[in-house]
């Protein structure tokens, strides 16, 4: 049988041909004498028509009732339909059901709520806008390997178990063999988690940046791509507690080289995207953001925009705009601070540069005015924050110091601080968050609707 992209992409030369094709029914609708169903098996975004009559089958009255879902066998002939909507049909001459459906499936032809969608994820995939956006997750993950690999970066898988706490956030999900009903204590009575598996207080990863840093200081170019876990109990429709991020890390490299390459990726991730998925984007263009495609193709076609934390404070407050948490030098830049810089000042991505220290983590290379570290973080209109990154400080003392200050153990993070001993060059990365990027060239509003099954607060159906 013939894949039905292989038949849309190739229609021309199977014309006037007899063809056997598989799927299931999205549409079936009948008269006495003939009917239409149309099929889908997933490896295209758009369904074929098959035109099946009373004459030329001998099941007519079984194809008529063929329920939406169920899975067919079809034998016919493609006929080239130049006027009508869709290019060709096919002119059935067996119609096999493959495999039954029942009445009660609940996809039927009509518009349903993203809310009663995520309640069938297990369902999903087989309407149209999820069949888009699975497609279009899984093509930007190819396109990041892509662009990565033809660079000659190193792929390294970061470990999923750890001992350290990367961000500092304490947003970690804990893991452990101890009975925590009645867990062994020290005898100032903490969790003696010495008699723990590992030995020790251990974690999912909540970033793999340490560990990629000590493989950028052998390869020079790298980047980890996997599942992250964030244990933050933020209801937001761009927070899940498990996502994947793509994490570069590169050697003799300062703030300035990071984000020219991380430019480059979030441009060349969307060339390919549109290059691949022409038929996704169209839909997405025309259903979920009018204008998606315009929008996009600015974006590969002018340089972001670069402003320094100091001077987007500085542009808030002279904007006269209200907003709900007042603006002033040192807070963390909420949500609303983001989209207001890149929605309604530079209309653009851009990158704020050189946070207060106080807000960043640890490892940020302190700036000479021993006030802001060397960080960036890239905006966008429509999502906020898709990339945080930095360059990383290779100056010991100087992170020595900074731990002290932050009351971290130095003890901890002995391998941490050995890679600033043994050649520890300048060198930076940035973490893209997967989810957040796939939102943004999507056009879709919410995390959930971009996992394919979404890990939220209070949700883990699967
Ligand atoms: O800004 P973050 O916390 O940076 C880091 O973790 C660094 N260690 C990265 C690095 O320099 N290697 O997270 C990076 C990105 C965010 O910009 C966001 O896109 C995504 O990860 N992200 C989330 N995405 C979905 N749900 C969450 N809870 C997320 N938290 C972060
Ligand atoms: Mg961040």
């Amino acid at each position: 049988d013939i894949q039905l992209r292989e038949l849309h992409r190739n229609t021309a030369q199977y014309a006037d041909k007899e063809i056997v094709v598989r799927g299931w029914v999205r549409t079936n609708r009948s008269s006495n004498k003939f009917g239409f169903i149309e099929i889908n098996d997933g490896t295209f975004f758009k369904s074929v028509q098959i035109v099946y009559e009373a004459d030329k089958i001998d099941n007519f009255d079984q194809i008529a009732k063929a329920l939406i879902s169920s899975a067919l066998m079809v034998r016919g002939t493609v006929t080239l339909t130049p006027e009508a909507k869709q290019p060709f049909e096919i002119k059935a001459a067996e119609v096999v059901i493959e495999a039954d459906s029942a009445a009660d499936y609940p996809l039927q032809k009509k518009r349903h709520s993203m809310e009663f969608m995520r309640e069938i994820a297990h369902l999903r995939p087989r309407s149209n806008t999820f069949s888009a956006v699975f497609r279009v997750r899984s093509l930007v993950s190819y396109a990041i390997h892509k662009f990565f690999q033809d660079n000659d970066f190193v792929y390294v898988h970061t470990p999923i178990v750890t001992g350290s706490d990367c961000e500092g956030a304490g947003e970690m999900f804990r893991i452990t063999t101890l009975d925590m009903e009645n867990p062994p204590r020290t005898e100032e009575g903490k969790i003696d988690y010495g008699e723990d598996f590992f030995g020790k207080e251990t974690s999912l990863t909540v970033s793999g940046q340490l560990e990629a840093e000590t493989f950028a200081l052998a390869f020079r170019n790298v980047y980890t791509f996997g599942p992250t876990f964030r244990a933050e109990n933020s209801y937001t429709a761009r927070h899940a507690s498990e996502f994947w991020m793509i994490e570069p890390e590169i050697a003799f490299a300062d703030l300035e080289d990071n984000m020219e390459l991380a430019e480059a990726m979030v441009k060349y991730i969307i060339n390919y995207v549109l290059e691949h998925a022409p038929e996704e984007m169209e839909f997405f263009n025309k259903f979920m953001e009018k204008g998606l495609l315009e929008r996009l193709d600015n974006i590969v076609n002018s340089d972001f925009g670069r402003v320094t934390y100091t001077e987007a404070v500085e542009l808030l407050k002279k904007s006269g705009k209200e907003f709900q948490y007042p603006v002033e030098w040192g807070i963390d830049l909420q949500t609303e601070h983001e989209r207001y810089l890149t929605e309604e000042i530079f209309k653009k991505p851009l990158f704020v540069t050189d946070y207060p220290k106080e807000i960043k983590a640890f490892y940020m290379r302190l700036n000479e005015d021993n006030k802001t570290v060397a960080a960036c973080d890239l905006l966008v209109p429509g999502v906020g924050e898709i990339i945080g990154g930095s360059q990383r400080e290779e100056r010991l003392d100087v992170l020595t110091q900074r731990m002290a200050e932050l009351d971290l153990d130095e003890k901890d993070y002995w391998w941490y601080l050995d890679l600033r001993k043994y050649g520890g060059v300048k060198h930076a990365g940035y973490g893209l968050g997967l989810e957040r990027i796939v939102l943004y060239i999507t056009g879709m509003g919410n995390i959930r609707d971009v996992l394919p099954f979404p890990r939220t607060p209070k949700t883990a159906e699967f």
